[in-house]
């Protein structure tokens, strides 16, 4: 299993994605703020990872508190949640993951709970949030594998690997599902300028994985596609709003108009998690802007003239008309989807 993040007694390791595919080395965050970096700088990335990150990082904030009254554990968890809170905007799953610790937190000190007991709860559920993870990538492995075709090529955008969750992934899941039951699947993992998560990352936990895999550059998949040469593709998502529109990282929105022109079937693979219910439509989703550096230079090479005006949005939102299906680990829903989100919403918690 890829070792994405994982809780140890000294603080929490990242595997840095930065480095890879080159170089693996980890980082340590001994300390909320550093793990507020290590989101925030993309050490760690994909809207899963990022929301039990998120997780571990209030629960360590409270286990390192030196706070010896509740009051000013209170006042130092609001600044922990809202150091967190700050690091990147689309993928809701970091603001689920901060808000599961704070509100079992607010819940135990509100009882009486004595700040030690408090200390080990949070761990405790954050640590649980890392093994729940992992258990909905492989349910979502489960119920969207036969959707993917018996013999074929599937083209994914970004990374939703094991590399985007605590292990296994959401969209890679899938296809490692099919796999496993005896799919013959080939991957083209779209590069997914700027920041070159399928070149770098998906190609590196695929081959890994024994997957066959081909790098596209982004510009590429609509001549693939007009020569057969695609069957499914399938992506994970940062947040899904209440209507089911999606958002993914930016070229998806693309790949979602070419999949529809050519027939063929455009699949979403997120844990509930992801969906969004406060967001009625695509349009209430904010779009992280990140650094222009992350166009201009490649590898710390400049790649564009000097003072030249950059765009450098990272995610676009895939409107819910071309998407054929999301799979999460509860089921798989279908258009419309702002009913069957609806239905999924008001079915009780599976235990
Ligand atoms: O900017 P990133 O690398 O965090 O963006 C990641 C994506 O867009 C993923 O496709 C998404 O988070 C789903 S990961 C299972």
């Amino acid at each position: 299993m890829i070792p994405t993040l994982e809780w140890l007694p000294t603080g929490v390791n990242f595997l840095d994605q930065t480095k890879l595919p080159l170089e693996e080395t980890y980082v340590l965050a001994t300390d909320y703020k550093q793990v507020a970096t290590v989101i925030r700088d993309m050490i760690v990335r994909g809207a899963p990872a990022i929301g039990v990150s998120a997780a571990m990082g209030v629960a360590i904030g409270i286990l390192r508190s030196e706070a010896t009254t509740i009051p000013a554990l209170n006042a130092e968890v609001v600044i922990i949640c809202d150091t967190l809170a700050a690091t990147r905007p689309t993928a809701v799953n970091l603001f689920w993951g901060i808000g599961k610790i704070r509100d079992l937190y607010n819940n135990l000190a509100a009882s009486g709970t004595s700040i030690p007991e408090i200390k080990e709860a949070v761990v405790a559920e954050a640590r649980l949030m890392y093994d729940e993870d992992i258990a909905a990538c492989k349910q979502m492995g489960q119920f969207g594998a036969d959707l993917l075709p018996k013999e074929g090529t599937v083209l994914t955008h970004c990374n939703a690997g094991a590399l985007a969750t605590c292990g296994y992934g959401s969209a890679l899941g899938v296809i490692r599902a099919a796999i496993e039951r005896g799919h013959k699947i080939d991957v083209f993992a779209d590069e997914t300028r700027p920041f070159l998560q399928g070149a770098r990352l998906t190609a590196w936990e695929l081959m890994k994985d024994n997957i066959p895999t081909t790098v596209l550059c982004d510009n590429m998949s609509a001549h693939l596609m007009s020569k057969g040469r695609i069957q499914a593709v399938i992506v994970g998502a940062d947040r899904i709003a209440a209507n089911g529109d999606t958002a993914n990282k930016i070229g998806t929105y693309g790949v979602s108009i070419l999949a529809k022109e050519h027939g063929i079937p455009f699949y979403v693979a997120a844990p509930w998690a992801t969906i969004d219910l406060a967001t009625a439509t695509g349009e209430g989703i904010p779009i992280e802007q990140r650094a222009a550096s992350e166009v201009t230079h490649s590898n710390g090479k400049q790649m564009t003239p000097h003072g030249v005006a950059i765009e450098n949005p990272a995610f676009d939102v895939t409107p819910a008309k071309y998407i054929t299906a999301i799979i999460t680990e509860r089921g798989v829903l279908r258009a419309p989807f702002h009913e069957s989100i609806r239905q999924m919403a008001e079915m009780p918690e599976p235990e």
